[in-house]
This record gives C-alpha cells, sequence and structure tokens, in this order.
C-alpha cells in the first residue's frame, strides 16, 4: 500500500510539472506561454522555479529597453541583458525582444535629435547593433511599441515628428535585415476594446503591407482590470483576421484595493476569458504575462489603487487566478 501509494504520488508530480502552462498551450499548437525577468527577480529561487516550470517564454522587463542598453551614442551596455538572454537561452526558453524604438525609457539624447539624417542612422545603429547581436537567439521582436494616442493619432514621439510615420517602415526594414529570422510585431496598449486606437492600428498595419514592409505580428499588450475583459477576444479576432500572427504580449489583470474573495473570484474568471480569447483565435501565438508574483508587479508603483494582478500571490503561492488560466488550457 505505502509503496503504490508512493508511485501515485510521483506519477502525479511528474504529471504536473508536465502539466505546466505552457505545456499545455503548445499542446494546442500554440507556441509560448510566456513572462518576464530582469534584475529585481533574476536571483530570487521562487520566481526562477516557476519561470522554469510553468513557462516558455522570457521577456526583458526592462533590460532591452533603449535607456538600459545605450544611454549614450553609440555607448552600448550589455550585461543586464546578455543576463537575461543567457538565462533563457541556457534554459531552452523562447525570447521575446522587447524592444526596439519606443518613445518611453528612451534616453534625452535621442529626444533632443532634430534632424532626419541623425535620427535615421541612430534607428539604424541602434536596431543593427541589438538585433543583430541576439540574431538567432530571438522568436520575435516588438520592433515599435505604443506608437498611437488613444484617439488613433500618431503618438508625439521624436520619431514621429522628425520623421513621420516613415520611421515605422524604417525600424521593420531594419530590424528585417538585422535578423532574417526574428517575428516582427508592433505591439501597443488599450488594443482590448473597440476604438480609434485599434481601427488606426489595423489601418497602419495595412499601409504597411501595401508598402511591403515587413512585418509578421501584432501585439497586445493586455493591462487589464478585473472585470474589464470582455472585448479581447473579438479585439483578437480583429487583428487575427489581417492575417499576420497575433500575441498577447503583457498581460496582467488588476484589482482595485481593497482586493477581496469576490474580486480574487472574478481575477479567476477573467484569466481564464482571456486565455480561452487567444485559443479562440488560431493566429494567437501565445501569452506573455507581465510578472509572477503579485510581490513585484509594476502595478504598485504606476496603478497605486491597483493590486495583485497576476498568477501567483506575494508568497509566490498560485492563486485561483492561476486555477483560471490552466482551466482554460484544459
Ligand atoms: C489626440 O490625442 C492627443 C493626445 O491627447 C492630442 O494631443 C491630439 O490633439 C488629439 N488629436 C485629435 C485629432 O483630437
Ligand atoms: C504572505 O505571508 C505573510 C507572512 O506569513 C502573511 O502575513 C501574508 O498575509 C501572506 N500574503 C498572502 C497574499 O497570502
Amino acid at each position: 500500500m505505502k509503496l503504490s501509494a508512493f508511485v501515485v504520488t510521483a506519477v502525479l508530480a511528474v504529471s504536473s510539472v508536465n502539466a505546466a502552462l505552457d505545456a499545455k498551450i503548445k499542446a494546442k499548437g500554440r507556441a509560448y506561454y510566456g513572462n518576464i525577468i530582469d534584475q529585481n527577480t533574476i536571483n530570487i529561487g521562487q520566481v526562477t522555479n516557476i519561470l522554469n516550470t510553468e513557462f516558455g517564454a522570457i521577456t526583458a522587463e526592462n533590460s532591452w529597453k533603449w535607456d538600459a542598453i545605450e544611454p549614450s551614442r553609440n555607448n552600448f551596455n550589455w550585461g543586464n541583458a546578455d543576463a537575461i538572454a543567457n538565462w533563457a537561452t541556457s534554459r531552452g526558453k523562447l525570447i521575446r525582444g522587447h524592444t526596439l524604438v519606443w518613445h518611453s525609457q528612451l534616453p534625452g539624447w535621442v529626444q533632443n535629435i532634430g534632424d532626419r539624417n541623425t535620427l535615421t542612422q541612430v534607428i539604424q545603429n541602434h536596431i543593427n547593433q541589438v538585433a543583430g547581436r541576439y540574431r538567432g537567439r530571438v522568436y520575435a521582436w516588438d520592433v515599435v511599441n505604443e506608437v498611437f494616442e488613444e484617439n488613433g493619432s500618431f503618438r508625439n514621439s521624436v520619431f514621429y515628428r522628425v520623421l513621420g510615420e516613415e520611421f515605422i517602415d524604417l525600424a521593420f526594414r531594419t530590424a528585417r535585415a538585422a535578423d532574417a529570422n526574428a517575428k516582427l510585431y508592433i505591439n501597443d496598449y488599450n488594443l482590448d476594446g473597440p476604438g480609434p486606437k485599434i481601427d488606426a492600428l489595423l489601418a497602419l498595419v495595412g499601409r504597411l503591407r501595401g508598402r511591403g514592409t515587413p512585418i509578421d505580428g501584432i501585439g497586445s499588450q493586455g493591462h487589464l482590470i478585473v472585470g474589464q475583459v470582455g472585448n479581447v477576444e473579438a479585439q483578437l479576432k480583429r487583428m487575427g483576421d489581417t492575417g499576420l500572427d497575433v500575441a498577447i504580449t503583457e498581460l496582467d489583470i488588476r484589482i482595485q484595493r481593497p482586493v477581496d474573495s469576490t474580486k480574487l473570484a472574478q481575477q479567476q474568471r477573467d484569466y481564464e476569458t482571456v486565455t480561452k480569447a487567444c485559443l479562440n483565435v488560431p493566429q494567437c501565438v501565445g501569452i506573455t504575462i507581465w510578472g509572477v508574483s503579485d510581490r513585484h508587479t509594476w502595478v504598485d508603483s504606476t496603478f497605486p489603487s491597483f493590486d495583485s494582478p497576476l498568477l501567483w500571490d506575494d508568497n509566490y503561492s498560485r492563486k485561483s487566478a492561476y486555477t483560471g488560466a490552466d482551466t482554460a488550457l484544459n
């Protein structure tokens, strides 16, 4: 009796490892269920154990952004970025490269450029250096990030001010030349509901393709609020109907304080709904969650009246939200 109980336990333990979110979404023909890592979590065993067992793709939360990699012109800091690349590739994880051209976390020396030639060369050099360094190791690049305002106008970034819409073509063409095999994405937030922003993004994608600019995917960040996820699938479907790949790239579902059991139960249903939304759209290749434990989340500083957006709690225990994502995959 004791021995067979042990065998049953051992078999269950093994199958629960195989039953990780990433393995389950791969069994459904998708590419990955992913998460983020960075210097603040890479040495925390509870986090890396969860990443190892549950997730198949890695995004650097901050260390691959422009200000971290090229703080002054043509002066590249690879230490933190390489640490993440090496962590991921040595464990067989895909890498989502985030991000090449973004108005935020952009050093002042770039923001102050006022002429077309200089900015063109600076964009080309940054992309060549970064995408070139990790050529062959990156599954997908977020080539441009957050180029639209909520009303569908182009964001008034240095890139748009100086170069107009063609900065986007420049970025994609340069990225393709630097790494021919990485999937090239446009990425943005608030694509979770209908409105002028997603309309503008889809129209831009049509223009890019009409000009022969290489683009492979649309990333919907998915920074969501509990109880407000009902439009996600319909919008993912619109993105998928372009024929490009689609991914949810930065999923978290935050809860207005105070957190209580009713809101946590709604969060469980919301993670199930969003995971199912990806599964219901054939072009959706995967989901990246923007953090492991509620202990380490950008939500705490960015949205102080919200909390607890992730699948593991402050003490690295699975929440009901995990069950929600898992249920969708079963
Ligand atoms: C769109 O929104 C931006 C940012 O709020 C604003 O600067 C711009 O004037 C708006 N454009 C239109 C056409 O309303
Ligand atoms: C985490 O553990 C501490 C100490 O045991 C406890 O006070 C706290 O409530 C726990 N947090 C959660 C979210 O369970």
